[in-house]
């Protein structure tokens, strides 16, 4: 038997309803915040992520799925082609090739599937969904006030509300501007100088070419020495610091708890200022439903004009898990509202009526008229349909079914022009 690759999964129904909701009530709520949808393709230049997600992540060093292009055209063969690891870097390079900032598009979201070669765990998969949404344009659209960090939080707090996920943290931090950056990067090469060799092989690396990705380390006996390295705080200047308490403020005064963890950095090297993640208690180890921050300097990197901007990415899979341990599949599913059972030679008259009964946006599920009436009990009940109706020849005749309520066994007749609207009366919600 062939199986889904390890890392890879099938999302099945009912559990398919429960993503779907997810994934109209992220674009309820984007609409208030007035986000449109940009969809980016699946694989990018390896190039795009190594100049935006930075070389010597995690992510661009080790997870990714490049391949050489084998294409037809001599212009494509040898081109080092990604799936994308993440969103981000792609909508930035959407926004630069389109010149999107001109035609004052500048909050934008995508949902779809991202790929890394991690080693499959609970909540890690190597093919996973993200929900990431954007704001980023020039200076002059407010792209770089504080007011806009706020924004996304709170957007953020509100979707989870929403869902009905409590029990949330969201862990803020300021990364810092680029300047401060490179400084915070040099104090950390210059404590690393002494203590280098006691860390491990990647630590080791990364000391030298980019020291701030040791923040990342996850291996438990480099975690003391870690500890004992410079905070990006003490290398903010005022602005940032401004920024940051800016940020602080109006999540405070629209009531957005959050905690302070001077630790975070995030695993992306494009982070400017504010970085956040919120995470849940119920999902183990890989705790962060999502994360983001803000990335002044990337659109110059991608070669683009500078736009600063601010984003996030939920792991949609992450989010599913949080919120199936309150919200059943089975709850947001829509069951057939009715079961036709055609009796024998009624397959044409009952498709007639299925199709005039779907056009009042009712769930149908039509039977066959080689089924006994049993077996078409038997299948409108294993469909959880509400009701089932039965066409025979007397009843087309005399144009009034036989509608039967499957939890109450009640049956009434009724006459065809009222069909949809008694099946609609008894219909269950679903939620
Ligand atoms: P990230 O922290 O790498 O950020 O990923 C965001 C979220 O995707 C994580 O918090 C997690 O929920 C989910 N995720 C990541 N890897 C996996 C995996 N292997 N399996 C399941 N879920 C996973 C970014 O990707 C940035 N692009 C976010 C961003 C947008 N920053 C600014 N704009």
């Amino acid at each position: 038997m062939i199986k889904a690759v390890r890392g890879t999964r099938d999302i099945l129904p009912p559990d398919t309803a429960l993503w779907n909701h997810v994934e109209t009530v992220v674009r309820d709520v984007f609409r208030a915040y007035n986000f449109q949808e940009i969809r980016t393709p699946i694989f990018e230049s390896t190039e795009l992520f190594a100049r935006g997600v930075g070389e010597e992540t995690d992510i661009v060093s080790k997870e990714m799925f490049t391949w050489e292009d084998r294409g037809r055209a001599e212009s494509d063969k040898g081109n080092s082609l990604t799936l994308r690891p993440e969103a981000t870097a792609g909508i930035v390079r959407a926004y630069i090739e389109h010149k999107l900032g001109d035609r004052g598009l500048n909050k934008l979201f995508c949902i779809g599937p991202m790929f890394r070669r991690e080693r499959p765990q609970k909540g890690r998969y190597r093919q996973f969904y993200q929900i990431d949404a954007e704001v980023i344009g020039p200076a002059s659209s407010g792209s770089d006030s504080p007011a806009r960090d706020a924004e996304v939080l709170e957007m953020l707090a509100t979707l989870l509300d929403r869902l009905g996920i409590t029990g949330w943290t969201l862990e803020l931090n300021s990364v810092g501007n680029s300047a401060e950056r490179v400084k915070f990067n040099e104090a950390l090469r210059v404590a690393l100088e002494p203590l280098k060799d006691k860390l491990c092989g990647d630590c080791q690396r990364r000391a030298v070419a980019n020291p701030l990705r040791v923040l990342d380390c996850k291996v438990p006996e480099d975690q003391p020495i870690i500890d004992t390295l410079p905070h990006i705080s003490e290398f903010l200047e005022e602005d940032s610091q401004k920024h940051f308490a800016a940020v602080q403020e109006i999540l405070k005064s629209v009531g957005i708890e959050f905690t302070i963890n001077s630790r975070l950095v995030r695993g992306l090297d494009y982070y400017t200022r504010t970085a956040f993640e919120f995470t849940h208690g119920a999902l183990g180890a890989q705790n962060a439903i999502l994360g983001g921050g803000r990335y002044d300097g990337l659109s110059e990197a991608l070669g683009g004009p500078a736009a600063p901007g601010i984003g996030f990415a939920i792991g949609e899979d992450r989010l599913i898990m949080t919120l199936a341990e309150k919200t059943p599949a089975e709850s947001v599913l829509r069951k057939p509202d009715v079961y036709i059972a055609p009796m024998a030679a009624m397959n044409v008259a009952a498709a007639r009526l299925a199709r005039e009964l779907r056009r009042h946006d009712l769930v149908v599920e039509l039977g066959d008229e080689n089924f006994r009436l049993k077996k078409s009990f038997e299948a409108a009940t294993k469909a959880g349909a509400t009701y089932i109706l039965i066409v025979g020849e007397n009843e087309v005749k005399a144009d009034t079914f036989a509608l039967k309520n499957l939890a109450t066994g009640e049956q009434i007749q009724v006459p065809f022009s009222e069909l949809a609207a008694k099946i609609q009366q008894g219909r269950i919600q679903p939620g």
